[in-house]
């Protein structure tokens, strides 16, 4: 099974950025070595019935010591990125000090990854918040902000010659949503009136740290990464039509808007005010610092009916719908539609393509992994790329989600992204049909 683009596909052009992305909480272990503070995520682990069978990060890929043999993976790969995520809490101690054993972990990686030749894409906030700050209130304090701007400032001076691209956060939507208004991830507090504060707060963490970020690495580019799905009506009737509306505003546009526009969205001032954070005077103009580039992270879309509690539910869709091993739609056309719309809504910076996949259910036979439908669904999404770019999106780049199977949050271990294998009582590591196709393509492109 091979991936096939058109031949003139700007995504066959060499200046398009190929990559395969993880995050350190999902793949590092160790979590307790070289002085690595608990984070959130230990907390939310440890608390009964919060994760799939109570699986934890203390093992994970065990990648903390296993990262010279991933880099080589990655390297058969034929990518000319990798985006990997910093866990701030193996990086500074509680008085604000630096863990300089933590930070020579990066540092080695880092400089690794450049002399082989790769492209380094960091994140500084994959949901990993040090759980000492989550004591004095987390995401919900505002001053958790200026702490996050100074562990950017520590992380961005120490690693500034060998990262070229920095994102502030990964996913705001979950970092802020499902931490703190749902509770299913950490640190697991569910009130309406939290999440949208939390969200606003990180917003503003990625605000004040995007001058600090310029003034250490001044030729890196600096951005953040949201995730996005596209939101469909459930059916022609107006009351679904305005739920799909709610949804995506409340979904999309309320991260999205206050970053390109420097405003929240104004559908949500009319029909939900409590939904609004407070906020500061200036905070609005910090959110709003230029993007040198924006990263999307894709995965499906969703069906929207109206509910006069909630104004939307969520409905499966009829028909012949495909769905991944984590019950997500296969949806390459949202994908298009939700870049080209997006274009047509923001003057939008350069967009990378930061995750895309699929969980499948793979199973190691004969030392193979047949994951045809991971095959697929990458070949239809790098289509829809290419289409999007055919229809007028500046994209620079695709990462797939993931280099390897790794921690998949409130799932644990039980849902499997990776194009490579992990078998987690082993550690070892064997290449997908997905991982073959994606090398195949990638050497086929140079
Ligand atoms: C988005 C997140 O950034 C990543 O951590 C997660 O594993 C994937 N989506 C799949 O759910």
């Amino acid at each position: 099974m091979t991936l096939t683009l058109p031949q003139n596909s700007r995504l066959m052009s060499k200046d398009f950025t190929f990559g395969v992305a993880t995050a350190s909480f999902q793949i590092e272990g160790a979590n307790t070595e070289d002085g690595r503070l608990p984070s959130i995520w230990d907390t939310f682990c440890a608390t009964p019935g919060k994760v799939f069978n109570g699986d934890d990060g203390s093992q994970a890929c065990d990648h903390y010591h296993l990262w010279r043999k991933d880099i080589d993976l990655i390297k058969s790969l034929n990518v000319d990125a990798y985006r990997l995520s910093i866990a701030w809490p193996r990086v500074m101690f509680e008085d604000g000090t630096p863990n300089p054993k933590g930070i020579e972990f990066y540092k080695s990686l880092v400089q690794t990854l450049q002399n082989e030749g790769l492209k380094v894409f960091v994140t500084l906030y994959h949901w990993d918040l040090p759980q000492h700050l989550e004591d004095k209130g987390g995401w919900l304090n505002r001053e958790t902000a200026y702490r996050f701007t100074q562990y950017a400032d520590l992380m961005t001076r120490e690693l500034s010659p060998w990262v070229d691209y920095w994102a502030t956060f990964n996913e705001p939507f979950c970092a802020a949503l499902l931490g703190y208004e749902y509770g299913i991830h950490a640190p697991g507090l569910a009130k309406p009136e939290y999440g949208r504060q939390a969200a606003h707060h990180i917003l503003l963490a990625h605000g004040l740290s995007m001058p600090v970020i310029r003034k250490n690495c001044p030729k890196a580019q600096a951005g953040i990464v949201l995730n996005m799905n596209r939101s469909y009506a459930a059916s022609d009737k107006t009351e679904d039509q305005f739920a799909a509306l709610v949804r995506e505003t409340l979904d999309n546009q309320f991260f999205i808007e206050p970053l390109l526009k420097g405003q929240y969205p104004r559908l949500l001032k009319d029909i939900l005010p409590h939904y609004l954070p407070s906020v500061l005077p200036g905070d609005m103009a910090l959110i709003q610092a230029p993007l040198d580039f924006l990263g999307l992270n894709f995965y499906t879309c969703n069906h929207n009916a109206y509910d006069p509690d909630t104004l939307f539910k969520d409905v499966k869709r009829g028909g012949d719908v495909e769905y991944t091993d984590i019950g997500w739609e296969v949806a390459p056309q949202a994908f298009t539609e939700l870049l080209v719309n997006l274009n047509k809504q923001y003057d939008l910076p350069p967009m990378y393509i930061t995750e895309n996949g699929a969980a499948c259910a793979d199973q190691v036979e004969n030392g193979e992994v047949e994951d045809k439908q991971r095959v697929r669904y990458l070949n239809s999404h790098l289509n829809a790329v290419h289409k999007a770019i055919e229809a007028g999106v500046d994209i620079r780049g695709y990462f797939a989600w993931s280099l390897m199977d790794n921690f998949e949050w409130a799932e644990g271990y039980s849902k499997r992204f990776g194009l490579i294998y992990v078998d987690y009582e082993t550690q070892e590591r064997t290449i997908k049909q997905s991982g073959h196709a994606y090398r195949s393509f990638l050497k086929e492109r140079s």
